[in-house]
């Protein structure tokens, strides 16, 4: 499947002239930016494409970690193009490049996809970016190297982390070579176009794909081999009964919406820059989540590793309706609860876990602003269907009610809703 980006179709017969040796004209400049906006861009996607094949934990973390990242960093280069150019447009740069990233991401492993993205695409990404530090002219161009000079050493970390992760898997020999072989072909493929920057002369021929893809948005999800999935989110594990501890482990569990908010990531052509700008925030907020509980657990005396946690291999497939009810369902229905755990955790005087509950009531307030922004323009650009937000709702609401009569169905608020749908069994008594 053919990723689409919404944006216009640029052809530039130009793109030798961009990086001149000593300055670099302000035309060549916004083609340049926006040329790596689109990367930054593409580059969030496809790695949310294969966080779904990340076996490790660990992995995913990391891995949507720089997604937001990414898209931080495209967002301030948009910005910048903003200025030079007095409009905010964003362009696909060539066909070329656009099919190479298509292209050289659908890898036949996730190794093999990490070798050929990050040590071949990635690399030459930093190259591109210390080429134009290296002719930014000092006066004309000081609000750009001022950028340049952040992007960079983010960029060189991604790599170094990267490198680890390959280094340490390609120890098996399968992995070596599946590897090698993909980032053989990433190679050639950006010899074939000239580099990310398509500047140099075509120094092969398109090289063919040497396997079959395994993803982007694999059929099937990764999880680490020591989890223990034995376990349903609203049935708490025997050890947490009837304690606030409960509220740490569910913190914990949130790791288990990374890969299906991932698909919905990879998979939602037609939606604006912007969603994604908001979008890659908060799925990474969802990973911080995970990571408070982890760490409370952990202080706690626990190897969360020992615990179970509810997972599924399932990939998700209707992304609009995911989307809705996580945030509409989901988030929005978990303040109550998490508010009373708060004021629990203060009174009784562990802050630690009072601020982790604090701390995720202020992000999930941004991440339900982000569901009644985005959810009437995904329904309606990418199903034609028109219905308001509040009609939405009502039609989520009916979903999930199946077994009330219609006419409580049809009247029951969000709120009350929300107040049905609650965790049953939760004590806030005891630490
Ligand atoms: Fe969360
Ligand atoms: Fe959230």
């Amino acid at each position: 499947m053919l990723q689409k980006f919404e944006i216009e179709k640029f052809e530039s017969g130009e793109v030798q002239s961009q990086l001149r040796q000593y300055w670099v004209t302000v035309s060549d400049q916004i083609q340049l930016v926006n040329r790596l906006l689109f990367i930054e861009w593409v580059s969030s996607r496809v790695i949310a494409g294969w966080v779904p094949a990340a076996a490790e934990f660990e992995w995913k973390t990391q891995l949507t970690y720089y997604m937001w990242q990414n898209m931080t960093i495209a967002e301030k280069l948009r910005k910048r193009k903003e200025e030079l150019a007095g409009n905010a447009k964003i362009v696909i740069p060539s066909q070329k490049l656009e099919e190479l990233l298509q292209n050289v991401a659908r890898a036949d492993s996730f190794h093999a996809f990490m070798g050929g993205w990050f040590l071949e695409v990635q690399r030459d990404l930093v190259a591109s970016y210390e080429h134009y530090l290296y002719v930014c002219d000092p006066i004309f161009d000081a609000p750009t190297i001022e950028l340049l000079e952040e992007i960079i050493p983010k960029k060189r970390k991604q790599l170094e982390w990267a490198h680890k992760v390959i280094h340490n898997a390609v120890a098996v020999p399968e992995t070596l070579s599946s590897v090698e072989r993909w980032r053989s072909y990433t190679k050639k493929y950006l010899l074939y176009i000239g580099g990310l920057l398509e500047k140099e002369e075509s120094l092969c021929t398109q090289p063919v794909a040497p396997a079959e893809p395994y993803g982007p948005a694999p059929e099937k999800r990764s999880m680490p081999d020591w989890l223990d999935t034995n376990v349903k989110l609203d049935e708490f594990p025997e050890e947490f009964a009837g304690t606030l501890k409960t509220f740490m482990w569910h913190y914990a569990t949130e790791i288990q919406v990374i890969d299906p908010m991932c698909y919905v990531f990879y998979g939602m052509d037609d939606m604006p820059f912007e969603f994604f700008v908001d979008f890659s925030r908060h799925i990474w907020d969802e990973v911080r989540h995970h990571l408070m509980g982890v760490r409370r657990l952990e202080q706690m005396g626990y190897d969360p590793k020992k615990l179970p946690l509810p997972y599924d291999e399932k990939p998700v497939t209707e992304l609009e309706q995911y989307y809705l009810h996580l945030t509409m369902l989901g988030e929005t229905c978990s303040f109550s609860r998490k508010k009373k755990s708060m004021e629990a955790f203060y009174e009784k005087g562990d802050i630690i876990s009072g601020m982790t509950a604090e701390i995720d009531i202020v992000d999930e307030r941004s991440h339900v602003k982000f569901g009644k922004k985005w959810l009437e323009p995904m329904f309606s650009q990418r199903l034609g269907d028109h219905r308001t937000l509040e009609e939405l709702i009502r039609g989520m609401i009916e979903g999930v009610m199946q077994e009330l009569p219609e006419a409580e169905r049809k009247s029951i608020s969000h709120f009350a809703f929300c107040g049905r749908i609650e965790f049953k069994n939760l004590s806030y008594d005891r630490l």
